[in-house]
């Protein structure tokens, strides 16, 4: 069989996105409890082997161009440093970023970059200890941006900062997030908050909308569209001018109240080798079966092609019928 990751609704998947393991250093309160989750058993975890071969499959038969891994917090993965290079030498243009929360980050992107990694996205919701720490439930802010810094030394760039707002917590704090990313020349974006929580405490009174947060940023600076074509990006972006020749780009990801499923390219593997055609979707197909059922690349891709066809068109945060998806953010990979 040939063919891409083509959908009914005329979507194309060429954005793989694989969770490298759902175990996290981090407990963000919007993400998952202070006590942890039951993480994967160990031995339903895809093995190194086992990740680079499926995403092989991906590249090789099915025209995945762009790989990301994310957790949980994929620098808690042994591997990736390895996982990396391996993916690299299949193929020397296919664009490979990780999402992360960039603790101990200060130490592996050196290695990370030359292994063949293009570039990172971390998550920090705060440049303040304390809000940090309230937000993360842990005292890192400094391992952080020390990580980021890192990574932007070691041309892991352009880095992009993704930042949750929460009510009370960093919502007044879009400015001064702004002001610290243009100083050190990162995108940052802005997030609303998706119900992918493993509390189940999402509402949409609660979520800081993308109207707000424009509101938040025009009362401190000069905004104004970027003229550019947006594609599948799920990132809105503008410029900025914060006066004294602060200025650059910023971005607003507003998957709640201005969804881009209708441009969607994106694909998602778990940690555990179930493929998801959708954040959100409500069924997932089993690889892992397949693979270690002994299973030759060509069945695999059409495991995967037959996974893809039926994702849906859209998230339906806003249908009654709603349902949030059984496994949380955390183990589907951000
Ligand atoms: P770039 O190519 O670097 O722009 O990556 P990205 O923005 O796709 O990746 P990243 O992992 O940084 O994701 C940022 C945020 O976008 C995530 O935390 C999610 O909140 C949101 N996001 C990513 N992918 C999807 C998606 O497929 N659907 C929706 N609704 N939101 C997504
Ligand atoms: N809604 C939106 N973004 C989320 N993230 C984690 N949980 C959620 C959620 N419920 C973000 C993290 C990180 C990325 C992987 O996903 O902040 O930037
Ligand atoms: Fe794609 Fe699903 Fe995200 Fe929409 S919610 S952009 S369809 S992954």
């Amino acid at each position: 069989s040939t063919g891409g990751l083509v959908d009914q609704h005329g979507r194309v998947a060429t954005d793989l996105r694989v969770s490298l393991t759902d175990r996290c250093n981090l407990r963000c309160s919007y993400c998952m409890p202070p006590e942890g989750l039951d993480w994967l058993p160990t031995d339903d975890v895809l093995t190194d082997d086992e990740v680079v071969r499926l995403v092989g499959i991906g590249i090789e038969h099915l025209g995945v161009r762009e790989v990301r891994f994310t957790g949980g917090e994929p620098l808690v993965r042994r591997g990736l440093v390895d996982i990396v290079g391996r993916v690299r030498s299949l193929d020397p243009d296919v664009e490979l970023s990780i999402t992360t929360n960039a603790l101990g980050l200060a130490r592996t992107a050196p290695a990370l970059a030359a292994a063949g990694l293009d570039r990172v996205n971390v998550s920090l919701d705060s440049v303040r200890p304390e809000v940090y720490a309230a937000v993360t439930r842990r005292d890192r802010l400094h391992d952080a941006i020390a990580g980021i810094e890192a990574a932007d030394a070691a041309g892991l760039s352009p880095v992009k900062v993704n930042a949750v707002l929460l009510r009370g917590l960093n919502d007044g704090e879009a400015p001064e997030l702004v002001r610290w990313a243009l100083a050190a020349g990162y995108e940052l974006r802005f997030i609303e908050q998706m119900p992918l929580d493993a509390q189940h405490g999402w509402s949409r009174e609660k979520m800081v909308t993308a109207d707000e947060i424009l509101a938040s940023l025009e009362a401190a600076f000069v905004v104004t569209p970027a003229d550019e074509q947006r594609g599948s990006a799920p990132a809105e972006r503008f410029d900025v001018d914060a006066g004294a020749g602060l200025r650059g780009r910023v971005g607003v990801i507003a998957s709640v109240t201005r969804p881009f499923c209708g441009d969607c390219d994106r694909v998602r593997l778990t940690a555990d080798g179930q493929v998801r055609n959708c954040l959100f979707a409500r069924h997932e197909s089993d690889l892992r079966a397949a693979l270690r059922g002994g299973a030759d690349d060509d069945e695999i891709a059409r495991r995967w092609r037959a996974a893809m066809w039926t994702k849906a068109p859209g998230h339906g945060i806003d249908d009654p019928s709603f349902l949030q998806p059984t496994r949380p953010m955390s183990a589907i990979g951000g």
